[in-house]
């Protein structure tokens, strides 16, 4: 009998739209999709799980929230798209300016991949320089310059460079290990004059969730701002999902409570939770730079469906949501499971440790010391997770089909929910321990 997954096979390069959603990393082959809504989805088979993927991030409200969904309805009745500004385009941009103060101009786009690539191109026609500096285990999309030595989907998939991407764009990429203050300082001492950005995750969470070591993200800061090259904080995952403000706003907090001036970037990108699950994503940042785009500057972007009706009216309808409220349930529910899932882990004799950054966490199974460089991430134990997979997805919890990937927790997340997520991993635990006797 042909099954679906041989069907998808036939038609979609390994029967997918994006690397991650076939299950390299822990074998097997998926089950499709059929429904989401709050803390749950359903595979075709019509079999429920408590979702610990939320869509890689947009789903911070739960799936299928009521009011945007309403929302996305009524602007599809209005029209479905239109090729010219739109009211609610303003408002989303606004909203995000509002929470996010770095953010002084912002241009919607429709993927993190086309924030991260403009963003790049600015950077380089704004500074008239052609060198990229990006961390090794961070992602930043697909774009050439960015897909170098470029964390989660690369290295499931056991590929460290994509093919394809020319020998010329590669050479005017470095790469650093993550975190390492000497290496950086001494990239800039020896190619300071040529170097046009510098790009990070605001806290890197596509090789696992790391959390910067304390005055990394601020040391690219100033480094940037004495040499004259642009910091573009990559905010697509961690933008107001880790905190309100992002992560960016994690370390301000911290800075303020410390009385020290808090750090600013010259670009942000964001993406996920700003469509609520719809493509929206955008670059913003300091006037100066952003008033180089077209058209009123000289470094050209566009889009077909920049700031779509339909799309904005889901990212506006989320982030009208996003209260205090939701951001304390989120963390409330980060606060329990990777609490709850390290201590059981513990008791079970299984060496860990936890990943963490503001509401944003995942494990590294067989690593007693949380990873800070790519190179550390790389020597966890994928096997385990693996096994870790397949035993939740048995008991109804759907994990990230990857250890070098986040466990996303929404404002849907019930009590019931976590208890079930932890129970399931309760009994693979004592499963492993009876293995290892
Ligand atoms: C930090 C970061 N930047 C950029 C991207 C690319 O975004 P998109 O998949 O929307 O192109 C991602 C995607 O996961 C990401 O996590």
């Amino acid at each position: 009998m042909t099954t679906f997954t041989d069907r998808a096979k036939d038609i979609l390069p390994g029967g997918v739209n994006s690397p991650v959603r076939a299950w390299n990393g822990v074998g097997g082959d998926p089950v499709p999709l059929a429904k989401a809504l709050g803390a749950r989805v359903a595979d075709a088979n019509g079999r429920e799980y408590v979702d610990l993927v939320g869509s890689w991030g947009p789903a911070i409200l739960g799936h299928s929230h009521p009011t945007v969904v309403q929302a996305v309805q009524l602007a599809a009745a209005d029209g479905l798209s239109f090729g010219a500004t739109t009211q609610r385009e303003v408002e989303l941009a606004e909203e995000i300016r509002g929470r996010y103060a770095p953010a002084e101009r912002v241009r919607l786009v429709s993927t993190g991949t086309e924030a991260t690539m403009t963003a790049i191109r600015l950077a380089r026609g704004a500074t008239g320089r052609d060198v990229i500096v990006k961390f090794a285990g961070c992602y930043h999309g697909h774009s050439d310059s960015l897909l170098v030595a470029a964390g989660s989907g690369l290295a499931t998939a056991g590929v460290p460079d994509s093919a394809g991407v020319t020998k010329g764009t590669a050479a005017d990429t470095i790469v650093l290990p993550y975190g390492d203050e000497t290496a950086l300082t001494d990239a800039f001492a020896e190619h300071g004059q040529s170097i046009a950005a510098v790009i990070t995750e605001a806290a890197p969470c596509n090789m696992g969730v790391v959390r910067p070591p304390r005055g990394f993200n601020r040391l690219i800061a100033t480094l940037c701002r004495n040499e004259g090259a642009v910091m573009i904080l990559d905010e697509v995952l961690t933008g107001f999902r880790a905190g309100p403000s992002g992560y960016w706003g994690v370390e301000r907090d911290e800075d303020l409570a410390a009385g020290v001036e808090p750090w600013q970037p010259d670009l942000v990108t964001f993406g996920k939770v700003i469509g609520g699950g719809m493509p929206v994503a955008a670059i913003a940042g300091r006037i100066e730079l952003m008033e180089q785009l077209a058209p009123l500057g000289p470094v050209y972007q566009a889009g077909t469906l920049s700031g779509n009706p339909v799309a904005t009216a889901a990212g506006l309808a989320t982030m009208r949501l996003l209260t205090e409220d939701v951001y304390a349930r989120v963390a409330a529910g980060a606060d329990t499971l990777a609490t709850g899932v390290s201590d059981i882990l513990t008791q079970a004799g299984i060496v860990h440790s936890v990943g963490r950054a503001g509401t944003l966490f995942s494990f590294f199974l067989g690593l007693a010391d949380a990873p800070v460089t790519f190179a550390q991430v790389s020597t966890q134990d994928t096997a385990a997770y693996a096994r870790l997979f397949h035993s939740l997805h048995s008991a109804g919890v759907y994990l990230p089909p990857s250890a070098y990937e986040a466990w996303f927790v929404s404002q849907a997340h019930r009590e019931e929910d976590l208890a079930k997520v932890l129970d399931a991993v309760q009994s693979w635990a004592l499963a492993e321990q009876a293995a290892l006797r």
